[in-house]
């Protein structure tokens, strides 16, 4: 980095360790009272009554909340339909605002208003309906970032079929596994999509994956990269033809609160990902009212971008369902942050006047490695509010952020959450907040959360622990899909039925301010993505010249997390640079390129204890080229000294 922002950055650290909320955005944000949170905290049920009527509900709730520990449902008796929330009510009034700005990665444009998105949902609804799909029935979406994926969501939304989105980054083998988990009779996909220039060619890993998907009936092919893709006859058929042979009318179905929204896998700490679920009332009343409150969004004006994935959860709340529910016109950008150069987030900023922007750390050290002269070449001065979240931010992106991109005015919200909260749960609120670089701060009024240590005692101000949920929040997901058993153990186990443990480790200021310090379980997280160590090995020793794998996150300047790959092969085979490169190609087929490792360090033996148990907290050690731990229940211990040597070589080549 350039000496003389270096020195900027270390003096805004030095000096201006806090930022109050600007006045004028305190003056006219939602909330600018702090009694908000003693008053939810007086009355949760009441506060989240209060959000839930923000939504349009076709019959009332008889009750907010029943909470049978572990298990909890919310606005019980309550009947609405999400895409009934996020379309057809704000078409009287506003049917004409632009819901979706669509930027192609290749440069095409589109504009989609809710009255447009309205309609292609319908005819999609209805067109599945046709094919049979019935409330409850699950649908799988493998799409790219177009608006055909929002589309396929809410029509889904609109029947009460649950969809289960696969992240376009996926594997064919994993696309797979999650479509027989979820045992889907429809999957919803696109012939390719475009990524840094090149074409991801989603139909042919969805060809492979549906060799071996029996549920599956009907493939729905949507026309982006319009490419020759097969098509087989009686399965395939094309999405335009579909959708335009369709009427575009569909009343949408009057659903139970609780019925299921979605499902999203996620990495958990074995190599099985788990079937989040999310049901209907109590998620969209979490996802609407935190994208209204922490963005503070005015639907009338803001044009907003996050800019995730809509594969992951991220995309899921702030993309689809919280934005559409409030009403609000969003940025939807299909590629990659430097194609065809490296500001092309910046042109798009200036290009439509985005007021608010949400993404990921790694993204932001990223543009801070490439520089700020990529922003400096646009006008940005429509940005008001900045976001992050995935991962903890480090102080120093923070206050880069918020000085490069926000121009130094912008409040900078970190928000803490999961896939398994459905919502922001740790936030600041930016009109109330005074805001500390690098601390997601506190929870969001009705969330009740605390920091416990090993027994289960609260660690109090000035202490670090395991960061816990002690009451329900409606967002939050109800079990994994067909397995409550590992729901239980993996969110109870430590801490009984009325304490939820999302994973996390963490620490109290002085002033009762949240600093998230990352998993503490097997799970890291690449990119803002989460991976399981187990995955990747699974992966490796799944190829045929590997007798052992350990895998652990390694820190990464840019990523948070890299994968670093300990991986002993047979006798058969030497670990050399050719192997190497087959092993990473292999985790590629496997999961996904995500879940590639950085670095591969090829040993004879892994450092074990005496029941041959692999300590990955000593590998992680020479990954990082820490001292060692205590080694002091290691069986051979000389082994280390060896895998040391060669992994010296990995420090240093990345900075
Ligand atoms: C991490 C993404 C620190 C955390 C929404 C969590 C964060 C996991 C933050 C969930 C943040 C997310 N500060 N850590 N602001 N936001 N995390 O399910 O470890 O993909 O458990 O959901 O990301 O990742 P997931």
């Amino acid at each position: 980095m350039d000496r003389e922002i270096e020195a900027t950055l270390e003096a805004l650290l030095d000096e201006r360790r806090t930022f109050e909320p600007p006045e004028a955005f305190a003056e006219s944000a939602f909330l600018n009272d702090p009694a908000v949170y003693s008053e939810a905290e007086r009355d949760p049920d009441a506060w989240w009554a209060s959000q839930a009527e923000r939504l349009d509900w076709f019959q009332r709730w008889d009750q907010v909340l029943e909470w049978k520990p572990p298990h909890h449902e919310w606005f019980l008796g309550g009947k609405l339909n999400a895409s009934h929330n996020c379309l057809d009510r704000h078409l009287a009034r506003d049917g004409d605002r632009v819901a979706y700005h669509w930027i192609g990665e290749p440069g095409e444009k589109r504009t989609i208003t809710y009255r447009a998105l309205h309609e292609e949902v319908c005819r999609l609804a209805n067109a599945l309906k046709d094919m049979g799909i019935r409330k409850g029935d699950r649908v799988a979406i493998y799409l790219p970032m177009i608006p055909e994926l929002p589309a396929a969501m809410l029509a889904c939304a609109r029947i009460g079929a649950p969809h289960s989105v696969v992240f376009g980054g996926f594997s064919a083998e994993s696309l797979r596994d999650r479509i027989n988990d979820a045992e889907a009779k429809v999957l919803i996909t696109a012939d390719g999509g475009y990524r840094r220039g090149d074409v991801v060619p989603l139909k042919a890993n969805a060809d492979e994956a549906v060799g071996q998907t029996p549920s599956i009936e009907t493939v729905i092919v949507v026309r982006r990269t319009n490419e020759n893709v097969p098509m087989q006859e009686g399965r395939d058929v094309d999405y335009a033809d579909l959708v335009e042979q369709a009427s575009p009318e569909c009343q949408a179905e009057a659903l139970d609160s609780e019925d299921m929204l979605y499902i999203l896998y996620t990495s958990g700490t074995t190599g099985k990902p788990k079937g989040i679920l999310h049901t209907t009332g109590g998620y969209l009343t979490g996802v609407s009212a935190t994208h209204h409150l922490v963005f503070d969004v005015r639907p009338e004006t803001d044009v907003y971008w996050c800019a995730a994935d809509i594969g992951w959860v991220t995309g899921h709340s702030y993309i689809v369902y919280g934005p559409l529910a409030n009403g609000c016109t969003s940025i939807l950008y299909e590629g990659a942050p430097d194609f065809p150069d490296k500001d092309r987030w910046w042109s798009i900023i200036e290009e439509y006047g985005v007021s608010i922007l949400y993404t990921a750390p790694t993204a932001i050290r990223t543009f801070m490695k490439w520089g700020p002269q990529y922003a400096d070449k646009h006008d940005l001065s429509s940005l008001r509010l900045l976001g992050s979240v995935g991962e903890p931010i480090n102080p120093e992106a923070w206050i880069w952020y918020q000085q490069f991109i926000g121009g130094g005015k912008t409040p900078v919200v970190d928000t803490w959450w999961q896939t398994e909260t459905g919502a922001i749960a740790i936030t600041p609120l930016p009109g109330i907040t005074t805001l500390k670089p690098g601390s997601a701060t506190k929870p969001f009024p009705g969330v009740f959360a605390d920091v416990l240590d090993e027994q289960g005692h609260p660690v109090g101000r000035g202490g670090g622990g395991y960061l816990v949920l002690k009451r329900p929040i409606p967002s939050m997901f109800r079990t994994i899909y067909k397995d409550d058993a590992r729901y239980r153990e993996t969110y109870f186990g430590r801490y009984g039925d009325h304490i939820y443990f999302p994973g996390d480790g963490a620490k109290l200021d002085d002033d009762g301010y949240f600093w998230l310090l990352g998993r503490v379980d097997d799970v890291m997280n690449i990119a803002g993505h989460r991976i399981s160590t187990y995955e990747v090995e699974s992966a490796l020793v799944d190829h045929p010249d590997v007798a052992e794998a350990a895998v652990v996150g390694r820190r990464h300047p840019q990523e948070g997390e890299a994968i670093a790959a300990f991986v002993t092969p047979k006798a058969t085979r030497i670990g050399d640079e050719e192997l190497a490169q087959e092993l990473r190609a292999h985790v590629a087929k496997v999961i996904g390129k995500i879940a590639r490792p950085h670095s591969i360090v090829f040993t004879e033996d892994l450092p074990k204890t005496r029941s041959g148990k692999i300590m990955r907290r000593l590998l992680r050690d020479v990954a990082e080229g820490r001292q060692l731990g205590d080694v002091t229940t290691l069986q051979n211990a000389p082994i280390l000294d060896e895998i040391r040597s060669k992994a010296n070589s990995l420090q240093g080549d990345e900075a």
